[in-house]
């Protein structure tokens, strides 16, 4: 897959064929695109945990929040939630800042994600201490995001915000996702 392809491929996907299974192996060559990423002054502080299992999955599942602009749908139902998941945290032993790291690890790990025909979707909104306290990790990690995975079951489609400047996704009644993006125009200003 091309660059452009890939991109334009990576969508936020937020409905599953749950009983697809993501395996261990498939999560680490994922860290390992994460571990080939740039990072601030190379300190490289970002630890990952890995979840593919239903049990660990359940904890994490509760502890995320989602597509807030969709306010009618509670987020994915049983049987539409992600395999696995990828919980990017921070390692306050090595830095106590984190700069973007992990924002371009997420993205490293979600382009690897739809070249092996998965897909997935980076949470912010997350109960982190909560999420801490459930996952028994350490005091030293700082939860930064959590990166849920499987296989898409729902189509994403990308959509030119419109002349009311709004750019809040959506859904519609056949279930599509629409995301609007700005334009070439509105983003580049000389
Ligand atoms: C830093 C960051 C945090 C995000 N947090 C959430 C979240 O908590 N819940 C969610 O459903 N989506 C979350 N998203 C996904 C965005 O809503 C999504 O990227 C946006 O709607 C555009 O869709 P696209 O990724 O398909 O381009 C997050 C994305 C980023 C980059």
């Amino acid at each position: 897959m091309e660059i452009k392809e890939l991109v334009y491929k990576t969508r936020s996907y937020r409905r599953f064929h749950e009983s697809y299974a993501v395996d261990r192996e498939t999560l680490v060559a994922l860290i390992d695109l994460a571990r080939h990423s740039a990072s601030g002054s190379n300190k490289q502080p970002l630890k990952f945990f890995l979840s593919y299992n239903p049990e660990t999955n359940a904890v994490i599942f509760p502890n995320t929040r989602w597509a807030g602009y969709l306010e009618d749908w509670g987020g994915p139902a049983l049987g539409e939630r992600p395999s696995a998941y990828i919980v990017i945290l921070g390692d306050t032993r090595i830095s106590d800042s984190f700069g973007v790291d992990h924002g371009i690890a997420a993205q490293s790990i979600m382009l690897g994600a739809t070249e092996r025909g998965l897909g997935g979707c980076i949470i912010g909104s997350v109960q982190k201490v909560k999420l801490q306290r459930e996952l028994a990790l350490p005091e030293h990690y700082q939860i930064l995001l959590v990166i849920a995975l499987g296989k898409p079951n729902e189509k994403v489609v990308i959509e030119p915000v419109g002349e009311d400047g709004d750019i809040k996704y959506w859904r519609d009644e056949n279930g599509i996702h629409h995301v609007p993006k700005r334009s070439l125009d509105e983003l580049i200003i000389s």
